[in-house]
């Protein structure tokens, strides 16, 4: 018997605790493109009343409303305003109109994909192919968990490629595969599979997972999988591996934390300390990557770096920008994926480009790797998530060994990716002797920088206390310069993220050109002051606000005496080298949104609106 069942993660992951009984089902949880979230919205959505076809799809078919006014003169009725609709209307339109009765599911899908243009990750069902299941991706995310008690015959998956000829009824057909293309037992007990598009949706029920390549059709038939291709064109690999992933279930679990966002801010002395395992020798003061090894000379003979990236992630581009400046001496650019392809940016074959993702999967960033590849540039991935698009369209790369982030707030992540950037700077002058001394200082504040983070968690109760008094007010302004610029700009995501208030991080070095305007005794500023390079600059902003009636809360060094004399309110972090000090100054802002989204009453894990891993441009 084979059992599977079909769950997408863009928003929180399918409830697997639900039993089903029945040997095949699908379901999705989605992020609205198309239309409010509604019932009539939701997926699966269904080719007619009598349910014919169903499909679930995560992404966006961009020539829905060509494919949706054929169909109309076709006189399918329409009962959504999803694209995905569309699909499914699509599917029963050339099941109907096929020549042969003889067309198999797979080639059916096939056939659909070819009309639809967009990015998308489908799994369809029929009444007309009993206990089977297809699923494709092109430009998202899909992968599919094999359960299996037995030991699997093989560890990889052959593909299956249509003949270039066409068969006697003018359509391309599957060669002939005599030899059995059952890949594992199919007794009794043989094999579950899982289609999803994120390992920890799986994970519960099993660590084996196979990721799709973009045009896979993917069949689960009678307890056999199959994977399908129209044609092998040169570089493909012909076959797909059955990987073991590491993840643990108890990673991916809250214990007796109230929300993942709180377990995950939390956890960053350890996740902070696993970015480095293995990697940095603080007795000999040296940093090795494996992932690097075999393009470090290339990337050091590099014309620029251009670090690429959304939301958090591209924070902590913005955060470890002037350190890498630094240690480089190369120029160093930072931008958002978005804005990066809107403008088409010049990418030469000497840059180096660098994707920072959490997910591995968000549609922007991965649009832009195509970009710089096709440019001839040198891509790297820094991610979360090993198998990813990101991490394997890449060159070469980082994984920053976080462990699974389910908050949709990003907060490991984020000091992971931090780490992980400032690894790569000190990798990069590991031979200039004029850099030692500055080498041996970071390094040494990344050997106590785990312990920091648990002072600076310390301070929880604290700043719980700080949220109740600023939890009814509308807006938070967060003011910062030089390494904290990115915690103004991180700190203020969290709250927008989490507690829907109005929060701009602002460059203390722009004030008088605009924000200062905002400030007055009623407006809740928080300021970043510590003791770099830009601290006296920092006090010049502190007296600027005070001038205009404004009592900020300052996050400064706890010996900062100073500050503290000058300020109505400070939360004190412990000292670290400079450039690592944006790790530990982030951590109050990450607590602060926390509380402030409790205290608020709102979901801290699902916020609205947004979604774990966006893999929709
Ligand atoms: C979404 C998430 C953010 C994340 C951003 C980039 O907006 O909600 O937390 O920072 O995507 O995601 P990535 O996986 O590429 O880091």
């Amino acid at each position: 018997m084979c059992f599977l069942c079909v769950g997408f993660t863009e928003q929180q992951g399918i409830d697997m605790d639900v039993e089903f009984d029945v040997h095949l089902g699908i379901a999705h949880t989605r992020w609205a493109t198309h239309g409010a979230p509604s019932p009539v919205n939701s997926h699966p959505h269904r080719s007619d009343k009598n349910n014919e076809f169903i499909v679930i799809h995560n992404g966006i078919i961009t020539n829905y409303k060509d494919l949706r006014k054929f169909l109309e003169s076709k006189d399918y009725e329409f009962e959504s305003e999803t694209d995905t609709e569309t699909i499914a209307k699509l599917v029963k339109y050339m099941y109907d109109n096929r020549e042969n009765d003889e067309l198999s599911f797979t080639t059916l899908v096939e056939r659909v994909t070819q009309q639809l243009e967009g990015a998308f990750v489908l799994v369809f069902k029929s009444v007309h192919y009993p206990g089977e299941a297809v699923g494709t991706r092109r430009g998202g995310p899909l992968l599919i968990g094999v359960k299996c008690d037995h030991k699997l015959s093989t560890d990889h998956i052959p593909i299956l490629y249509r003949s270039t000829g066409k068969d006697k009824m003018g359509c391309t057909a599957l060669p002939r595969v005599d030899q059995d293309t059952s890949l594992f037992p199919t007794d009794e007990k043989a094999v579950e599979y899982y289609f999803a598009s994120d390992a920890s949706a799986v994970i519960e029920h099993t660590n084996r997972v196979i990721f799709l390549e973009d045009d896979d059709v993917a069949a689960v038939n009678e307890g056999r999988l199959s994977i399908h291709r129209i044609k092998r064109t040169a570089g493909d690999h012909p076959a797909r591996a059955i990987q073991t992933l590491q993840m643990e279930l108890q990673q991916i679990m809250k214990g007796n934390y109230r929300a993942f966002m709180q377990k995950e801010i939390f956890e960053q002395p350890e996740s902070v300390f696993n970015t480095m395992r293995g990697r940095v020798n603080f007795d000999d003061n040296t940093v090795m990557l494996g992932g690097l090894k075999d393009h470090i000379k290339e990337i050091q003979r590099c014309r620029r770096l251009i670090l690429i990236a959304c939301g958090t992630s591209y924070h902590a581009g913005v955060a470890t920008r002037q350190v890498l400046e630094e240690l480089t001496e190369l120029p160093v650019m930072v931008e958002l994926s978005s804005d990066f392809l809107d403008r088409n940016t010049p990418v030469f074959r000497d840059d180096v480009c660098f994707f920072i993702s959490q997910s591995g999967e968000t549609a922007d960033s991965l649009m832009a790797l195509r970009y710089c590849k096709e440019r001839g540039a040198l891509t790297v991935g820094i991610t979360n998530t090993v198998g990813s698009s990101i991490s394997r369209e890449t060159d070469c790369g980082v994984h920053i060994n976080a462990g699974p982030e389910i908050g949709v707030a990003s907060t490991k992540a984020y000091t992971s990716q931090f780490v992980a950037l400032i690894m790569f700077a000190l990798l990069m002058c590991d031979d200039r002797i004029s850099m030692q001394p500055r080498r041996r200082e970071i390094i040494q504040g990344l050997r106590v920088l785990p312990d920091l983070i648990k002072e600076v968690l310390s301070l929880d109760d604290e700043i719980k206390n700080l949220a109740e008094e600023l939890y009814q007010q509308k807006s938070v302004l967060i003011m910062g310069r030089g390494y904290h610029y990115a915690t103004c700009l991180e700190g203020a995501l969290k709250i927008k993220e989490i507690t829907y208030m109005h929060s701009e991080g602002i460059l203390a070095g722009e004030l008088k050109h605009g924000p200062l305007a905002l400030v007055d005794k009623l407006m809740p500023v928080i300021m970043i002051i510590m003791r770099d390079h830009t601290y006296v600059k920092c006090q010049n902003a502190l007296q600027q606000v005070v001038a205009r009636q404004g009592r900020p809360i300052v996050i400064c060094d706890r010996d900062d005496q100073e500050t503290i004399n000058n300020s109505s309110r400070t939360i004190n972090v412990p000292h670290c080298v400079d450039c690592l000090q944006g790790v530990l100054s982030v951590i109050p802002l990450q607590l602060l949104s926390f509380h402030l989204a409790v205290l608020r009453g709102y979901d801290v894990d699902c916020p609205r609106n947004l979604a774990k891993s966006v893999t929709v441009e």
